[in-house]
């Protein structure tokens, strides 16, 4: 039985920049209820009513995952582990962004799957792509093109996306060798329910996963879980190792480790989830109470980094241009462009990381050390960050 236990209201798409504030912009925002479930019978946490994948991963979505340097980083040490770990012949991404995963093997053995045409066209120059979503359809396509089946298929920060879990499930299933791995990277539960990071909800987390669910649902697929790393990536995320039933992958003792920390902290029971919806209500009221402060005090805040969690946190706490007086954010196709809902400016960090201003809200929190390193001089001259995570706070110099 699925139960609601956390409502973050009326939310537009988190990567749905606004090009212009006229009215007509305006007007055809698109706006759906955020409300986050869990379920009893398998553990899984996701959005009660998930909006149409077609609306979200258009030709003009925005994310690029080779943009910051511990993303750059993160996929070109894991692609090594993986190659030197597993030593695929053919390699499978889905969700493949502009291919920073990808370009770290060799062209010849790699498939890109990305429904979103603006990015499948950077990374089709280099290796075969499919710009299409990832389905039985598509998994049809690709053993009758290739023949030979895929040993290895990794996805990060995608299969959480799709709302049809059962039908990914089956096509992955479908393309997979018989000693072929499927590696998985999402935000992890356990992670947000210590952070307190609420914001990790928004339209394209569909789902988040934890290690006790997913051992659940993979039961029903001919598919199990071997091992599972903990990694930092996007505050706190988990990488699945996934293989057929049959497949000679043993069990580690890392898994059994964390399914069992999974346990202890009663991520399998419906009561821990309210109990962290209060600490969100809570978590909203003083960051509002902080940033009110800061700004009677006739302080400038900015916020650093258009992320798509910022847009649940500033929709959530109704926060807009009076509060921040803009964004600053070094993806070039979100400078220029207003905060989805809130409808605050999004501007280069060369123009808008100046001496006049204050305070910056790290929107970008999972890049904390990275951010906190690259504005040393500045925090030395006075510029002050304030987080939400793991609970409202003016971080320490
Ligand atoms: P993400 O958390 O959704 O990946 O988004 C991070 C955003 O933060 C992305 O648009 C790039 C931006 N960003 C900065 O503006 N400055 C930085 O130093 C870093 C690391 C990211």
């Amino acid at each position: 039985m699925k139960k609601i236990f956390l409502d973050l209201g009326k939310q537009p798409l988190a990567n749905s920049f606004l090009k212009d504030l006229s009215k007509k912009t305006t007007k055809s925002e698109f706006f759906y209820n955020l409300k986050i479930c869990f379920n009893t019978s398998n553990f899984l946490v996701s959005i009660k009513s998930p909006v149409n994948p077609k609306k979200q991963y258009t030709k003009k979505y925005a994310h690029r995952a080779s943009e910051s340097q511990t993303m750059r980083s993160a996929f070109k040490s894991i692609a090594k582990n993986l190659q030197k770990k597993f030593k695929p012949k053919r390699v499978m991404e889905i969700g493949s962004n502009d291919g920073v995963f990808l370009k770290n093997f060799n062209p010849k053995n790699v498939i890109a799957v990305e429904p979103c045409k603006n990015l499948a066209n950077i990374t089709k120059k280099k290796f075969k792509t499919y710009p299409e979503f990832w389905n039985l359809r598509l998994s049809k396509k690709i053993i009758k093109n290739k023949k030979e089946k895929i040993d290895l298929i990794f996805s990060a920060n995608t299969i959480s996306h799709i709302p049809n879990l059962k039908e990914t499930l089956l096509s992955l299933n479908n393309v997979l060798s018989d000693n072929g791995v499927i590696v998985i990277e999402d935000p992890s539960l356990l992670s947000i329910l210590k952070n307190n990071s609420y914001d990790q909800f928004y339209d394209e987390h569909v789902y988040v996963f934890s290690a006790i669910a997913i051992q659940h649902i993979l039961k029903d697929y001919n598919l199990r879980l071997f091992d599972v790393d903990k990694i930092s990536t996007h505050g706190g995320s988990l990488r699945y190792y996934i293989c057929k039933n049959l497949a000679k992958y043993k069990s580690t003792p890392k898994l059994k480790k964390f399914v069992d920390l999974e346990k202890k902290n009663n991520l399998d029971k419906f009561e821990t989830y309210i109990k962290f919806s209060n600490r969100v209500k809570k978590s909203k009221k003083k960051l509002y109470e902080l940033l009110k402060k800061i700004k009677n005090e006739n302080k400038k805040i900015i916020s650093y980094g258009a992320t798509y969690k910022s847009t649940t946190v500033f929709n959530y706490c109704k926060m807009n241009n009076k509060i921040f007086d803009y964004v600053t954010d070094t993806t070039k196709n979100k400078q220029g462009k207003f905060t989805p809902g809130t409808h605050i400016p999004i501007i280069s960090p060369e123009t808008g990381i100046n001496e006049t201003v204050d305070y910056a809200f790290l929107g970008a929190w999972n890049f904390k050390e990275e951010i906190l390193k690259k504005e040393k001089k500045r925090i030395k001259r006075g510029l002050t960050f304030v987080s939400h995570v793991p609970y409202p706070h003016i971080i320490s110099k």
